[in-house]
């Protein structure tokens, strides 16, 4: 099948079951919850997490709770993302925080966070499956909180002069362990042995990373016409991407300290995020993001070796690639 074909087919899995979830009242707190997972996003995570298990042998169903229960934490973690970031557009609309303040769009996102843990209790698993699964759930959830934290503590103090060994820990948090554990689930639910689900969690902690490292390239290059969010608003939240530590790195002096304190400023104009995006095209920064982005790629397929039915290989060597070759 197409990827793309099967790409919708599962994505409709996941818009059939998700709502269920969600609790109908309060409408002023839910109903915003209702519209924002509506708005659909790639549903890569849980789309992982039900191609994990079919790999090893198990079925959908018995993966779809940890798959949804993942797809809402993402969506949870992007609310606060967004007022964290100021993001103004999310998913093509506008943001909940815009739309009804940052106070509500806390809130809703807090509602959202127990309905992770509703979802998960729903699942028909004996007490020492679901304890299992506890356990590599609550660990992932932690490396993105302490990845995003670690984020916000460079913005807090400005630090720019970010290394790259502290920049992949930070990323490998905030990206790669939740799309690691995506597909880790699915070999989990499928009762597959320790070290295929270890390779797995690799698998996606990889595909996670170069997708991170594509999403930022994105941000600066992708095509206006079908990017969801704003060109260069990294550049304008002086965000510290693998791109952005490149271009330091091949400054010096007063040019490096120039750009250095224009991440920092809080304030950017249009002019400045252009300069720096087009330093970042001379120096080759982005060029070298990307190479990254797909080398990474091409160290996790090597880690499916450990899934015997080849066409189910297929199928997640299929979503590696889409992942990392989106335009948007
Ligand atoms: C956005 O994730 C945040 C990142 C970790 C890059 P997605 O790109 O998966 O967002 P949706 O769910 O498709 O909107
Ligand atoms: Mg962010």
């Amino acid at each position: 099948m197409d990827t793309n074909d099967y790409l919708l087919k599962q994505s409709a899995k996941i818009e059939e079951n998700i709502y269920s979830n969600v609790p109908e009242q309060p409408e002023w707190i839910y109903g915003m919850l209702r519209e924002y997972i509506s708005r659909g996003g790639k549903r890569i995570r849980p789309i992982l997490t039900l191609a994990s298990a079919e790999a090893f042998g198990g079925s959908e169903e018995d993966a779809l709770p940890y798959a949804l229960s993942i797809e809402i934490f993402h969506n949870f973690t992007l609310i606060h993302d967004d007022i964290e970031d100021n993001s103004p557009v999310r998913r093509g609309k506008p943001t909940l925080h815009e739309q009804f303040g940052i106070p509500v769009a806390i809130n809703s996102g807090d509602a959202l966070y127990t309905v992770v843990w509703s979802t998960l209790l729903n699942a028909d698993v004996s007490p020492d499956q679901f304890h299992g699964a506890m356990k590599l759930m609550v660990k992932s959830f932690s490396d993105v909180v302490n990845g995003q934290g670690t984020e916000l503590e460079w913005y807090r103090t400005g630090k720019v002069d970010v290394s790259e060994e502290d920049y992949f820990r930070m990323a490998k948090g905030k990206t790669g362990s939740l799309i690691g554990v995506s597909c880790r689930m699915g070999a989990y639910s499928a009762r597959a042995p320790p070290e295929a689900q270890a390779a797995m969690q690799k698998f996606g902690e990889k595909i996670g990373l170069s997708f991170q490292i594509r999403d930022d390239v994105l941000n600066l290059t992708a095509d206006p016409s079908n990017y969801k969010k704003e060109i260069g608003e990294d550049i304008k939240e002086g965000k510290r991407s693998l791109i952005t530590l490149n271009l330091l790195s091949k400054l010096q002096g007063p040019s490096k300290a120039y750009i250095a304190e224009l991440l920092r400023k809080p304030e950017k104009t249009e002019e400045e995020v252009q300069e720096v995006i087009s330093l970042a095209k001379e120096h080759g920064a982005i060029d070298y993001a990307g190479a990254v982005s797909d080398k990474l790629v091409e160290e996790a397929k090597e880690a499916l070796n450990v899934i015997e039915d080849e066409q189910k290989r297929e199928i997640l060597l299929s979503l590696a690639d889409y992942m990392v070759r989106r335009e948007k």
